[in-house]
């Protein structure tokens, strides 16, 4: 099958470009190649690049030409620069997403949506998040995302287009901007830099890998039905303090190197997902969490090539605004 797999240069993106090509499928890839979103992660990948911004209804329809899916794992991603400042976040999760929709209502190609489950909110008082719940955003990321999201009922409903969403948790592996925590503190501690813990460290997240993320989504493309979401969860919860002393650990630094920090304005305290319903069709994640971490370690050992670039220009002046003070 030709797909069009939006944002295919980012982090999730191009693992699941490279996955859908050692399958067997052709692949074409939208990617506006904002600062995240990095030429390099197709390296040797056998897919076309288009580049372009989904919000973009031409650059849309030139790229989608033959593709039977769409899938779009085109966003802005990272909730601290959502609190900097949120406007490209709107244009690209709530428009682009609009964008995309109008065209497969054209094409009748099928869709897929890559969500998140920020947009269930803060899970402090306990249990997990299903399908059915209501979504509760905390953070602008996390509006944009939920606001985006909207869209695909309210398209299956109205034009009968075959969407479906998928809401995947904190995803960690190779190639991760390292703006987020895994690779931030990975990164950091391999060149000797303090490790920024918001808070009490104490906050939640589940944990999923890459691979599994990436099975999960194209499980949903094959198989899922429209209108449904679908929860994508590595059930792995843990306390961010716990993964930064792991990361000290299987980076060798001293835990002087671990420093806390002014908490995250809004910072929710705990995530949980339900992936019961994907569970049941057929899906589960393979990859061990302790294995998983230590591999994406030795993967960030090994490759300072990739990084090291990143961690300059653009990035310098993100890490300042986001970290000076709070390491002063
Ligand atoms: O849950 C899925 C979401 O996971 C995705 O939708 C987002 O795109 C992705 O960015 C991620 O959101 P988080 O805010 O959970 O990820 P982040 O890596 O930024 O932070 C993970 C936890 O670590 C969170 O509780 C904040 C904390 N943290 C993060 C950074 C960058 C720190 O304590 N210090 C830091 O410097």
């Amino acid at each position: 099958m030709r797909v069009l797999v939006t944002g295919g240069c980012g982090f999730i993106g191009s693992h699941f470009v490279k996955r859908l090509v050692s399958g067997g499928d052709e692949v074409v890839v939208l990617d506006k190649l904002t600062y995240s979103g990095r030429k390099e992660n197709l390296d040797s990948v056998d897919c076309n690049l288009a580049v372009g911004d989904i919000a973009d209804p031409e650059a849309v329809a030139q790229a989608a030409v033959g593709c039977k899916a769409i899938v779009n794992f085109a966003a802005e991603t990272h909730v601290d620069r959502s609190i900097l400042g949120a406007t490209d976040f709107g244009r690209t999760e709530f428009f682009g997403t609009q964008v995309l929709l109008e065209e497969v209502r054209r094409t009748g190609a099928r869709f897929v949506q890559v969500s998140t489950d920020e947009v269930y909110g803060d899970l402090e008082r306990g249990g997990s998040a299903k399908e059915t719940d209501p979504a509760n955003p905390s953070s602008p990321y996390s509006v944009a995302k939920a606001a985006g999201d909207l869209h695909v009922p309210a398209y299956v409903r109205t034009f009968g287009v075959n969407a479906s969403i998928t809401r995947g948790s904190n995803t960690y592996g190779p190639r991760q901007y390292p703006e987020k925590l895994v690779p931030l503190f990975v990164t950091n501690a391999l060149d000797g830099q303090p490790l920024p813990v918001y808070g009490d460290g104490r906050q939640v997240r589940d944990w999923l890998h890459v691979d599994d993320h990436c099975a999960g989504v194209e499980f949903v493309l094959r198989e899922g039905r429209p209108g449904e979401i679908y929860n994508i969860a590595g059930g792995n919860e843990r306390e961010n303090i716990e993964i930064t002393h792991r990361i000290v650990e299987l980076t060798g630094v001293s835990p002087s190197l671990v420093r806390y920090v002014t908490d995250r304005p809004g910072h929710d305290r705990r995530y949980s997902l339900d992936s019961s319903k994907l569970r049941s069709l057929g899906w589960e994640p393979t990859r061990d969490f302790e294995e998983g971490l230590a591999d994406t370690v030795d993967w960030y050992r090994s490759n300072r090539s990739w990084w090291e670039p990143i961690k300059s220009g653009e990035y310098l002046d993100y890490y300042r605004r986001q970290y000076a003070e709070r390491l002063a």
